[in-house]
């Protein structure tokens, strides 16, 4: 059989969009930054070759007609969304390119439908934010961000028992295990910085072929129960939420939970009640589903039975529950709770385990997990 006739017919761009015309154009094409204001990279190329319009916009509905008619060429950040019906809006549009890895907020498929091309910039910020990771579970392991609040609010250390009890929730991180979702280009890169500093690294990512473990040096695992779980996955439309009530449940109790990924793969509601009950210890978030996000209001408004302290941690939220596993302590008995610099989680805290029990495939609760994880991607 002529294998040509078995493949399926491929839209025609020219069909959609109208050809693109061969030889010089006769004006310069029109180019649009949708949102934020910086394109410092693209403008000195751009400039000779292109009118380039910033639109400095939240939504479609804040672009200018002229742009909408005619631009052919679009760049963003994050901030817009580009659903099928703001993208039929743009006329001649042809090429979006988004600043950035994901593409989460642009309907890729009805791009493609229009004939529309979504490229990214694959590389954006790989070593960034995996330093910017590493920052947030050392500091949740370290607490050097609360404790030099502490120093800077005025704390007197004059003895080993102040030391210890301004210290206590440090945990060791040497032999506790790091569970990376999403073992992609900032996953790996979260991996290699993880391992030199003892952690036993684990990484769940159903996408990659069998062998990238061992060319890592990673163990291969498909449950949740690490010390700590590290977000590093795109969003996609399998995984809006993966942590939820029920998969923090799979959780070590009283592990860390960090996001640098993307707000949409928590659900706060969840979140929030586990920091409450403590079966979260703490989380470190550099990204929300809806931002800006009020920390105080959307986790702690509804009095939390534990010593709750949130604060600012490099560029992102850190938020810790008093007391450890079950022990809560009323915020206001928590010393330097709630402070505006950061928080403390309060309360005499057990060290964070590091003898938690260890991955056991043959655990039901750990089949539990994969087979939800395999129902869900
Ligand atoms: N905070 C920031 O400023 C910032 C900056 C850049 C990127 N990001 C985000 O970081 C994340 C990772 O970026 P990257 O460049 O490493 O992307 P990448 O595409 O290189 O890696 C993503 C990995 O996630 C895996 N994956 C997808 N769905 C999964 C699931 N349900 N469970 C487990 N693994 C899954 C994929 O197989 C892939 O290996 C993305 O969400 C990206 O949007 C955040």
């Amino acid at each position: 059989m002529d294998k040509r006739k078995m493949l399926p017919k491929r839209a025609r761009m020219d069909s959609i969009r109208g050809p693109i015309a061969n030889g010089p154009l006769q004006s310069r094409p029109l180019v649009a930054l949708l949102d934020g204001r910086d394109c410092t990279v693209e403008m000195p190329i751009l400039k000779d070759v292109a009118t380039v319009a910033f639109c400095d916009a939240q939504s479609t509905s804040e672009i200018h007609e002229k742009v909408l008619n005619e631009a052919v060429g679009a760049l963003m950040w994050h901030t817009i969304i580009l659903t099928k019906e703001d993208l039929e809006k743009f006329k001649a549009l042809r090429i979006i390119v988004r600043i950035g890895s994901g593409v989460d907020n642009i309907d890729v498929k009805a791009a493609g439908e229009l004939g529309i091309a979504v490229c990214n910039v694959p590389g954006y910020g790989v070593e960034e934010v995996a330093d910017t990771t590493l920052c947030l579970v050392l500091n949740l392991y370290r607490r050097t961000y609360w404790l030099a609040n502490m120093v800077r609010e005025g704390k007197k250390f004059t003895g080993p028992e102040q030391v210890r009890e301004a210290a206590a929730g440090c945990a060791r991180i040497r032999g506790d295990t790091l569970g990376i979702v999403g073992l992609g280009r900032i996953g790996s890169a979260v991996a290699l910085r993880a391992k030199a500093f003892g952690f036993n690294v684990i990484f769940y990512d159903p996408y990659l072929p069998d062998g990238i473990e061992k060319s890592l040096g990673l163990t291969r695992v498909y449950t949740l129960q690490s010390d700590c779980v590290s977000l590093h996955c795109s969003l996609n439309e399998h995984n809006h939420h993966l942590i939820n009530e029920f998969t923090i449940k799979q959780m070590r109790p009283g592990a860390f939970l960090v996001n640098t990924a993307r707000g949409g793969l928590v659900d706060d509601e969840g979140l929030a009640a586990a920091l409450k009950q403590g079966r979260i210890r703490a989380a470190a978030l550099d990204v929300h589903e809806n931002e800006p996000f009020n920390v105080f209001q959307d986790y702690f408004l509804a009095g939390s039975g534990g010593g709750g302290g949130v604060g600012g941690v490099g560029g992102g939220v850190g938020v810790g529950v008093g007391g450890g596993v079950g022990v809560g302590v009323p915020a206001a008995a928590a010393p330097y709770s709630e402070g505006m610099n950061g928080g403390y989680y309060g309360g005499a805290q057990a060290a964070h385990s590091t003898t938690a029990p260890p991955i056991n495939t043959s655990d039901p609760a750990n089949h539990q997990m994969k087979q939800e994880s395999s129902d869900v991607h």
